[in-house]
């Protein structure tokens, strides 16, 4: 599927329903496998990565029924699970493969999991390394430095071991992976990260009874004792802020009046973006900040356009909060006046695409200079002309097509972006949203 953005003529304006966070989506669904009472699911984001875990779930025995607005999922229990009658397909998704990779981990019945071509060249030693000090048996294809899908997991031999373990990287996909097995141990397990990754496993586990708690950076889960039940009887998915971060930096750009974006979910190891886009001098602003379960959310509020923007660095924690944000942050900072510095970001390469050259490649196509390096980029802020019309091959990946659109909404003409079918991963209603407010997007087969 190919996008073409026409420049905005008419400012954008307007309120933006975003869909429910694709991260703890994910958890809403993988978690209640293991609840031993239904919970009930509102507000998940209708994106196809969801989509993956859905599907996983049901095949390995849960029951995934929709009531009225919400999804109702039997679990099977931590002890309960079945195993699958072929290959679990986990898509373009690497926190469904790598999720379950964890909950898979001390089951005693093997499991093959597969994915698309993007996914199936993702680095997967980050999960199998300590999970199989914890005693599990995974395999994967060698490609020399890395092991990739497909995965197959188990038997697992007899319960698996406690652990202590340092994270090399901050990664939540990991970190998780690890929490999960953890629960099938019987014993103290201690995780330590070396960033602040997002935390809504910690934060959705814990509500739901597993006995785990964080301090700082370390989280440990404490199994000795435990009946190994987890429930609730309801759980809400919060809007996506990474999906939010598209219109939010539309609105900047082209925007005038107001752009609402009602019930983002602001948990901090999210809002990295937020944080930059105040660094560089621009506004948005956060209002009714609200409990909703394990996290809090409020309504984005932009007043476009954002005027003086200024370059910025943007590295060390905020480069771990702001990561699946570059992209679209990129793309701002080509607005802004000098240059702005993306670095400690090298998870960037091991994305659904590699970002540090997907991200420059972009930019280069408006005429946006922006130079690779090993740990991230420098774009050379042009605030002063449209960009040039862009003409992107978006590589399979969401996130810089979506970026890409942004982009060409103040380009100086109609910008094709190739390869943008990867949208429906994480937003479907993308360019029905962009359209609501006001631009002009065509989707062509
Ligand atoms: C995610 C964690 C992050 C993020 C990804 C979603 C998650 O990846 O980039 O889009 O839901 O846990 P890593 O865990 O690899 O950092």
């Amino acid at each position: 599927m190919k996008l073409i953005v026409e420049p905005a003529t008419r400012p954008l304006t307007g309120t933006v329903v975003i869909p429910g966070d694709k991260s703890i989506g994910h958890r809403a669904l993988l978690f209640s496998l293991l609840s031993a009472t239904p919970v009930r699911v509102l507000g998940l984001g209708d994106g196809a990565d969801n989509g993956r875990s859905s599907k996983a779930i049901t095949a390995l025995g849960a029951t995934v029924k929709r009531d009225d607005q919400a999804l109702v999922i039997a679990g099977t229990g931590l002890l309960g699970m079945r195993a699958p009658t072929q290959p679990i397909d986990c898509g373009n998704s690497g926190t469904t493969i790598r999720l379950l990779c964890g909950l898979l981990a001390g089951q005693h019945f093997p499991t093959t999991l597969v994915g698309d071509e993007s996914l199936s060249k993702r680095p997967m030693r980050r999960v199998i390394a300590p999970l199989t000090c914890m005693g599990a048996k995974i395999t994967g294809q060698g490609t020399g430095d890395d092991v990739t899908p497909p995965l197959t997991i188990g038997p697992a031999a007899g319960r698996l071991v406690a652990t202590e373990y340092t994270l090399p990287m901050a990664s939540a996909q990991v970190k998780t992976a690890i929490l999960l097995a953890s629960l099938y141990t019987d014993g103290l397990s201690v995780i330590t990260e070396p960033g602040p990754s997002r935390d809504h496993s910690e934060r959705i586990l814990a509500y739901r009874g597993a006995p785990l708690t964080v301090q700082g950076r370390i989280t440990t889960v404490d199994t000795r004792g435990w009946d190994r039940r987890l429930a609730c009887d309801g759980f809400e998915v919060p809007a996506d802020p990474s999906s939010a971060a598209f219109i939010v930096v539309a609105a900047l750009l082209a925007g005038a009046g107001e752009v609402r974006l009602p019930g983002v979910c602001i948990n901090p190891t999210r809002t990295g973006f937020l944080d930059a886009i105040t660094a560089m001098g621009g506004h948005v602003s956060i209002e009714d900040a609200r409990a909703a379960g394990p996290e809090t959310i409020a309504d984005l509020v932009v007043h476009g356009p954002a005027r003086e923007l200024r370059g910025i660095t943007i590295g060390g924690d905020l480069a771990v909060r702001s990561i699946d944000e570059l992209p679209i942050l990129a793309v701002l900072a080509a607005r802004a006046r000098g240059t702005t510095i993306v670095r400690d970001a090298e998870e960037l390469r091991v994305k659904e695409s590699d970002r540090v050259e997907t991200t420059c490649a972009m930019l280069r196509s408006f005429g946006i200079s922006c130079e690779a390096r090993p740990d991230g980029f420098a774009v050379e802020g042009r605030p002063d002309h449209p960009f040039g019309p862009g003409n992107v091959h978006a590589d399979g990946d969401h996130r810089i097509a979506m970026a890409a659109a942004v982009a060409g909404l103040v380009a100086s003409g109609p910008t094709h972006i190739d390869d943008a079918d990867n949208v429906a991963t994480s937003y479907p209603g993308f360019a029905a949203a962009l359209t609501d407010l006001g631009a002009t997007i065509a989707s062509v087969r």
